[in-house]
């Protein structure tokens, strides 16, 4: 008998730009502009100065100036190696693990940030804590934060490292996605941004805000516009922007500022251009760019960076982002959300959010958040997913705060992305994980004991952006 042929794998979980969305055009002519100038060139493939590209420095001021509606301040900005690896030098240069307190994470959260901030030192300090629908629980945040502080007493004099003259340490560091976030697509609400940066002032905490997806947004059902005449929700302030317009805490009289922003060009042109910049204060600014390995290397990404800054200067990454990126990625949700309705909602007891913003018809980023009731485990589902209908889905105890999970547990969530798959396949994939949760509603208590019996799943799936 012939066996049939499993169909086409189908991933949904990877958090990556289409083939089709790298903008290898753009970069190749800005390549090539950059390496056939030597007054171009020649500092291009030097190494760069500590607190990165000049150029790109002004032409990202200029840019967010005008998109945040900030006054466009260059020392201000650093340019970084993209979010990740920022943060990681952010927390080399503002945190000691023996003055720091502890690390606190909106759960679910950007699961792969939990390794980078374990990599600092903080394994076992991890906290989770909770959002509704408008974004953080600040009463939740500032009582946990507030307990700790009780039952650690005054801080140690003792630490691992010197922070020097041009940095700090902080005593508490908060990590969020407060735009579009991966993984649950929500936005928070102005109120919410104004309260989680006064309470980071009260506590000595830095909030870590990874703004990755504020330029990719679009009206859900509307049409797309220029960001210049985006409406006020969708260009909420950050929250450094925020912090910075409520003017010098007195417990900061070195003006590092409690909200930074890290913005990557990973979903704007491709993540391979490994640049990224980040926005604080401008002593901030410089306290990262002294963080040793980029006083060893120089400004990471340099070549990337002078491709970057003409590419911003002569408006043509404005151009691209508003005919290319924002429109595909519209599209692809609008058919994620068309599929979802169709063969996910009416099994009932599945729910997915429809705008990022409450209140809103916005949406924005790579991932659509659902949530399953009736005591399916989204687990069970994104293995059966995988094993029985090849699509990979990413289950909510993926983006559990790692070694918090039991604080707050998401196995009735399941993350969807929108942005890798092609756009037949994004609805092929809603349909097929539509017959898998159809199966295992019909019998949940079989199919968990089943996935009992064979054991833990394959961590490679968790290593998924
Ligand atoms: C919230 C968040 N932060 C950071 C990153 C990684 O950014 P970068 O490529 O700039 O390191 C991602 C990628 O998925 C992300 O979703």
């Amino acid at each position: 008998m012939a066996t049939q042929s499993p169909p086409k794998l189908i991933n949904l979980v990877r958090g990556w730009p289409a083939p089709s969305l790298l903008a290898s055009e753009l970069l190749s002519s800005a390549a090539q502009q950059v390496l056939s100038d030597p007054a171009v060139f020649v500092p291009a493939l030097q190494y760069g100065p500590d607190p990165g590209y000049q150029p790109l420095r002004e032409a990202l001021a200029d840019w967010l100036g005008r998109h945040y509606n900030v006054k466009p301040d260059p020392e201000r900005i650093c340019i970084s190696g993209g979010a990740s690896q920022n943060l990681a030098c952010i927390l080399q240069s503002f945190t000691d693990p023996a003055y720091t307190r502890a690390i606190w994470m909106v759960a679910p959260c950007y699961h792969l940030a939990c390794d980078i901030f374990k990599d600092s030192g903080f394994e076992g300090r991890l906290r989770a804590f909770p959002e509704d629908e408008e974004g953080v629980d600040l009463e939740v945040l500032e009582e946990s934060i507030r307990k700790l502080e009780e039952e650690q007493g005054k801080p140690q004099n003792k630490t691992y490292k010197d922070a020097g003259k041009y940095r700090k340490h902080y005593r508490h560091v908060i990590y969020v996605v407060p735009t579009c976030a991966n993984p649950s697509g929500k936005t928070m609400s102005l109120s919410r941004r104004t309260g989680l940066v006064k309470l980071a002032r009260k506590y000595d905490a830095l909030v870590v805000c990874d703004d990755v997806y504020d330029c990719l947004q679009w009206p859900v059902g509307g049409e797309l516009k220029p960001p210049s005449q985006w409406p006020p929700e969708m260009k909420l302030p950050r929250l450094c922007d925020i912090d910075l317009a409520m003017g010098a805490a007195e417990n900061d009289p070195r003006g590092f500022g409690h909200a930074v922003s890290n913005g990557s060009f990973s979903k704007m042109v491709g993540p391979g251009i490994r640049t990224g910049w980040v926005e604080g204060s401008p002593a901030f600014a410089y306290g990262v760019a002294q963080t040793g390995s980029t006083k060893s290397g120089g400004s990471p990404s340099q070549f990337c960076a002078a491709m970057m800054a003409r590419l911003i200067s002569s408006g043509e990454l404005e151009d691209y982002l508003e005919k290319t990126v924002r429109p595909a990625l519209q599209r692809r949700h609008a058919l994620m959300m068309d599929a979802i309705h169709r063969y996910l909602t009416p099994l009932g007891d599945v729910k997915v959010r429809e705008s990022g913003l409450l209140g809103a018809r916005t949406y924005g980023g790579y991932f659509v958040w659902l949530t399953l009731a009736g005591g399916v485990s989204a687990r069970v589902v994104a293995d059966k997913a995988l094993r029985d209908a090849n699509v990979i889905v990413g289950s909510g105890d993926m983006f559990q705060v790692h070694g918090d999970e039991e604080r707050l547990s998401f196995d009735g969530a399941i993350r969807l992305t929108f942005s890798w798959e092609s756009e037949e396949d994004i609805v092929e994939g809603v349909r097929r994980l539509g017959d898998v949760i159809r199966k295992v509603k019909e019998d949940p208590a079989q199919w968990q004991q089943e996935q009992l019996a064979r054991g833990e799943r394959d961590d490679g799936l968790m290593n998924f952006k």
